[in-house]
C-alpha cells in the first residue's frame, strides 16, 4: 500500500495513490436466510441472491459479505458451523455457490465470506471425536477438570449470559463455550486447530472468494492459564449479566494478534484479497488489530457508530475524531451503522433522520459497510413468539437484545410476501407498507433508495469522497461539518442533526452537489439553509463527472429501474 500525497497535518492523513477495491469500495452485508428465496420454502438461499445480482450491480456496491452459509444446526443461526467446507442444505449446494461467485464476478462485485474460527457447532465431527480423551482431537477444544470442590474451572460468563462452561461425560470434564453451549470454543493453542482453519480458508479462497469477515477475532487470544475474570466495578443490574465481569482474561490477549497474523498470512497467499474482522471493542483497542506492522486485519470493524447512544452532532463528531486520532499511520478506516447483531438504524434514529445517516456513512473517510434493507429504511420487524422457529440465544438476556427483528426478509415488490418468497417467510416482514419495497422506491426519485444510489455514485465519481483525507471544519450549533480533500479536489459535508434550520456557507465557485432533501441551492448562492435533519455535500460542479481510479462503472442517474428486482 503506497503512501503518497501527505495532505494533512499528520503523516497518517495520506491518500492512497492506487486504492485497492476494498479501500474505494462499499461492502454490502447479506443475511442469506433473508435476501431472496428462490426455492420457495420461505428461507432465503444462494440461488435467490444470484437472482438479485443485477440489483446489487444497480445499487453500485462493490462487495457482498455473506453471513455464514455453511451446514449448521442453527442454534445461533449459522454461527455454529458443523462443516467448514460445504453449504447449508437450506441455502443450496457448492454448485449454487460457484454460480453465485461467477454471477457476482461477472458484474465486478467481490464476495466476502464469514469465517467463524473461535468455535464450531457441538454437532461438528471434530467435537464428537474430541469427547474421547484418547482421541487425537481431544485437545482441539478447551476441556478442563472442575475445581477441587467440583465447580466450574473458572468464573467466565458466556456472551449469552450463562456460565461459559458445560460438563460432559465422557470425557468427565468441562468444555468452554464463549457463546451458546452448542458452540464449543476451539483450542487455538493447538497448532493443528490453526492449520485446520487455515485449510478451510484455502478451500474457499481456491473457489474464488475475495476475502473473509472474521467472527470475534479478538476472542482467539485467551489467558493460557484461564484465570478468573475480575468483577466489573461499573456493572449495575440494568446492564446484561455478560458485563458483570471485566473480560480481561477471556479475550483480547496477546495471542489474538499472533493468530490474526496467521490468518492474514493465509489471505496474503492469494492476490488482492481482504481480511475484515469483527471487533466489538472500543476503537482504541479495535485498531490494534490492524497489527503493529499492518499485518493483521486490513479492516478491524469499527463499531463506534453502531454503539452510539445519542445522535447529536457533538456525539458523532467526537466519535469520528476519536477514531481518526487512534487509527495507526497507514491503516485504512472503516465505518458501519450496524449489522445483523444491532437494531436496524431506522428504528434507532427514526425515519426522519435515516437520510442523514445515509449521507454520514457514505461520506466519512473509510470503507462503509451497509446492511441489506437499510437502503430502504427498513425498521426492525415485530416477531411474535409463534413465528420464532429459531430463537436467538441472546434473547435470554432480555427481549430488547433479541436479534431476530433485524434479520427479517428483504422487501422487493408489492406482491405477496414482498416478493421475498412464494411461501410464508421464515420471519415476518418488517413493514407491510408497499413503499417499503424496492419496487415502491425505485420509481420515486426522492426515495431513500435513490438517495442511497446517488450517494454511492457521487462517492465513486469524487476521489475526495471515496479515498480523500478527513478534516473537521467549524460548524453552526447542532451541525457536524467536515471536509474531505484529495489532490483532485475537495468537498465539504454538512450534517444538521438538530430539528431547526441552520445556515452554512457555500464557498465561491462551489455549489450544493447533493442534499438529503433533494433540493439544490440557487446557482452562485453564498449560503445554504439546511432544514432540520438535512445533510448537504458542497463542492465544485465539475467534480460530479470524475471517477475514482479503478472503481467500476455505475449506471447513469437518474436511472430508477434496476434490471431485475
Ligand atoms: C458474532 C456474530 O456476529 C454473532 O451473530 C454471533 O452470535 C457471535 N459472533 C458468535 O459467533
Amino acid at each position: 500500500m503506497e503512501r503518497t500525497s501527505r495532505t494533512g497535518e499528520r503523516g497518517k492523513l495520506w491518500v492512497p495513490d492506487e486504492p485497492t477495491w476494498w479501500q474505494r469500495g462499499i461492502v454490502y452485508q447479506i443475511y442469506p436466510r433473508s435476501f431472496r428465496d428462490a426455492s420457495g420454502d420461505g428461507v432465503g438461499d444462494l440461488a435467490g441472491i444470484r437472482e438479485k445480482a443485477d440489483y446489487l450491480a444497480w445499487l453500485g456496491i462493490d462487495a457482498v459479505w455473506l453471513s455464514p452459509i455453511y451446514p449448521s444446526p442453527d442454534v445461533d443461526l449459522g454461527y455454529d458451523i458443523s462443516d467448514y467446507r460445504d453449504i447449508h442444505p437450506a441455502f443450496g449446494t457448492l454448485e449454487d455457490f460457484d454460480a453465485l461467485v461467477a454471477a457476482l464476478h461477472e458484474r465486478g462485485i467481490k464476495l466476502i465470506l464469514d469465517l467463524v474460527p473461535n468455535h464450531t457447532s457441538d454437532q461438528h465431527p471434530w467435537f464428537f471425536e474430541s469427547r474421547d480423551p484418547e482421541s487425537a482431537r481431544h485437545d482441539w477444544y478447551v476441556w478442563r477438570e472442575g475445581r477441587p470442590d467440583g465447580s466450574r474451572p473458572n468464573n467466565w460468563v458466556s456472551y449469552f449470559g450463562e456460565p461459559a462452561w458445560r460438563y460432559l461425560d465422557p470425557p468427565g470434564k468441562w468444555y468452554l463455550h464463549s457463546f451458546d453451549p452448542g458452540q464449543p470454543d476451539l483450542n487455538w493453542d493447538n497448532p493443528q486447530v490453526q492449520e485446520a482453519i487455515h485449510d478451510a480458508m484455502r478451500f474457499w479462497l481456491d473457489r474464488g472468494v475475495d476475502g473473509f469477515r472474521v467472527d470475534v477475532l479478538w476472542l482467539l487470544g485467551k489467558d493460557p492459564e484461564l484465570r478468573d475474570n475480575p468483577p466489573n466495578p461499573d456493572w449495575h443490574d440494568a446492564l446484561p449479566s455478560r458485563l458483570m465481569l471485566n473480560r480481561v482474561h477471556s479475550e483480547d490477549g496477546p495471542d489474538a494478534h499472533d493468530r490474526a497474523r496467521s490468518l492474514r498470512a493465509v489471505i496474503d497467499e492469494y492476490p488482492d484479497r481482504v481480511m475484515i474482522a469483527e471487533m466489538v471493542l472500543p476503537p482504541a483497542r479495535a485498531v490494534t488489530y490492524h497489527g503493529a506492522d499492518l499485518d493483521e486485519a486490513h479492516m478491524p470493524h469499527n463499531f463506534a457508530l453502531a454503539e452510539l447512544p445519542e445522535w447529536t452532532a457533538d456525539a458523532v463528531r467526537a466519535e469520528v475524531e476519536a477514531y481518526e486520532a487512534v487509527l495507526p499511520e497507514g491503516a485504512w478506516p472503516n465505518w458501519l451503522l450496524g449489522d445483523h447483531d444491532f437494531p436496524r438504524i431506522a428504528s434507532r434514529v427514526g425515519p426522519e433522520r435515516v437520510r442523514l445517516l445515509h449521507m454520514l456513512l457514505l461520506t466519512l473517510r473509510g470503507t462503509p459497510t451497509w446492511y441489506y434493507g437499510d437502503e430502504l429504511g427498513l425498521p426492525n420487524a415485530v416477531v411474535p413468539p409463534s413465528k420464532v422457529g429459531f430463537p436467538d440465544p441472546q434473547a435470554a438476556l432480555g427481549t430488547e437484545l433479541d436479534r431476530l427483528p433485524v434479520r427479517s426478509p428483504m422487501q422487493w415488490s408489492r406482491g405477496p410476501n414482498a416478493g421475498f418468497s412464494e411461501a410464508e417467510p421464515w420471519l415476518p416482514l418488517a413493514s407491510d407498507n408497499p413503499a417499503m419495497t424496492v419496487e415502491g422506491q425505485r420509481q420515486d426519485s426522492d426515495s431513500v433508495l435513490n438517495l442511497f444510489r446517488s450517494l454511492v455514485r457521487l462517492r465513486k465519481e469524487t476521489p475526495a469522497l471515496a479515498v480523500g483525507a478527513y478534516r473537521t471544519v467549524p460548524a453552526p450549533d447542532g451541525v457536524f461539518s467536515f471536509e474531505r480533500y484529495h489532490p483532485d479536489g475537495r468537498v465539504q459535508v454538512h450534517l444538521n442533526f438538530g430539528e431547526g434550520p441552520r445556515e452554512v456557507e457555500i464557498p465561491e465557485d462551489q455549489e450544493v452537489v447533493l442534499s438529503t432533501a433533494g433540493k439544490a441551492a440557487p446557482p452562485r448562492a453564498e449560503r445554504l439553509e439546511l432544514r432540520g435533519h438535512e445533510g448537504a455535500i458542497i463542492g465544485r460542479p465539475e467534480q460530479r463527472g470524475g471517477k475514482v481510479k479503478g472503481s467500476r462503472p455505475t449506471g447513469p442517474l437518474p436511472s430508477t429501474v434496476p434490471p431485475s428486482g
